[in-house]
């Protein structure tokens, strides 16, 4: 139904109104009597047996929301209502910030993808704890970076504020170095700083009676050299894993219009799908499977799902399938994880 009826109306529209659009549907949807629990019944797959214990953490299932569509923690709770095991907010940062101008966002139909360009929008990590505060159930991943306007030299205490205040509030925490949508801040991905900061976040977390796991989530455009350097640096830091991967900045093989495909930003959906998978399997294979790595990039079907798990992933997590595909695409997975 999502993909024959509600996609084609949604997408003659702009794409960020209709982010807001949904946003507000879904949640006027959630307050009428009896909804909930419809949707619920149809999309959420309870059973034991994909239930999974990583870094210490109890998933429902292996199947997230990945980072940037509830950036603020509005919708953790109805979202998690369309059958994921967990939700991963942000990114936030210490001070809200508007983000790029717009236009921001842009479909590439024709490739099954989205560019995009935001640059962090949020309402400051302040705001994003207020709402989780009344969180009792959801699996909360917080996605953190710092602000625009911070030097990369300063970036350390943007990290450190955003843990700091969320620490109460989410379930595993992730350092996000590799957008790029903020001027330079990739450059954190480098062994110096990136090891700089991951020990000073992690010495503050060890610290505390009960520590949060602490992943790094990693840019798809990385030399093999650059990735063995960050098989290196959760070794060194014993962070507790890696997502893999964020959007990525190559254009390659694209069929829509150049007027779209050149457009500045990350490029997420299915052209990232194999280039995604590779970054894990080569994670996987050249650390000897030493830690978790959360799967992302381009997941639009069950085999793109499976593709991602039997390359080394331990968890998944969707963002553009899911806007592509619908909901029923999370269901259909975790049926399929079921029947194997
Ligand atoms: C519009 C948009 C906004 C995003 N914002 C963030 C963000 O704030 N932080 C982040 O770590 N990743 C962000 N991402 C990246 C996704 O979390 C994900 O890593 C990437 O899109 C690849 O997965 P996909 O192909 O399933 O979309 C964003 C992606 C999109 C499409």
């Amino acid at each position: 139904m999502y993909k024959y009826l509600i996609r084609p109306i949604l997408f003659q529209i702009d794409p960020e109104k209709v982010h807001h659009f949904t946003f507000s549907l879904i949640r006027t949807l959630f307050k009428i009597p009896g909804i909930p629990a419809i949707i619920k019944q149809f999309y959420v797959v309870n059973d034991k047996r994909l239930e999974k214990e990583v870094f210490g953490l109890k998933f429902k299932n292996p199947i997230g929301l990945a980072a940037g569509f509830d950036k603020d923690a509005r919708l953790y709770k109805e979202l998690s209502g369309f059958g994921f095991g967990f939700i991963e907010i942000g990114t936030v940062t210490p001070k809200p910030q508007d983000g790029n101008p717009k236009q921001r966002l842009f479909r590439l139909k024709d490739d099954n993808a989205i560019i995009n360009r935001m640059g962090f929008n949020n309402g400051g990590v302040k705001e994003a704890v207020k709402r989780l505060k009344h969180n009792k159930k959801v699996l909360i991943g917080g996605n953190i970076g710092k602000n625009k306007v911070t030097p990369n030299e300063e970036a350390v205490n943007d990290y450190k504020i955003c843990f700091d205040a969320l620490f109460d509030y989410v379930d595993y925490f992730v350092v996000n170095v590799s957008s790029p949508n903020t001027p330079n801040l990739r450059a954190l991905q480098d062994k110096e700083p990136l090891t700089e900061l991951l020990n000073v976040l992690q010495k503050k977390n060890l610290a505390k009676t009960n520590p949060k796991p602490i992943l790094l989530k990693i840019a798809p455009d990385l030399t093999d050299e650059q990735l063995l350097d960050i098989i290196d640096i959760v070794k060194t830091t014993k962070i507790a894993g890696v997502i893999a991967t964020n959007t990525t900045i190559a254009r390659e093989n694209l069929k829509s219009d150049s007027s779209l495909t050149q457009e500045t930003g990350g490029l997420s959906g299915k052209p990232l799908t194999d280039k995604s998978t590779e970054v894990i399997r080569f994670l996987a294979t050249k650390s000897n499977k030493a830690f978790p790595i959360i799967g992302v990039g381009g997941i639009h079907s069950v085999q793109d799902a499976m593709d991602k798990l039997e390359a080394g992933a331990d968890l998944i997590q969707i963002y553009t399938g899911f806007i592509y595909e619908g909901p029923k695409l999370i269901k259909d997975i975790n049926k399929a994880i079921l029947n194997k």
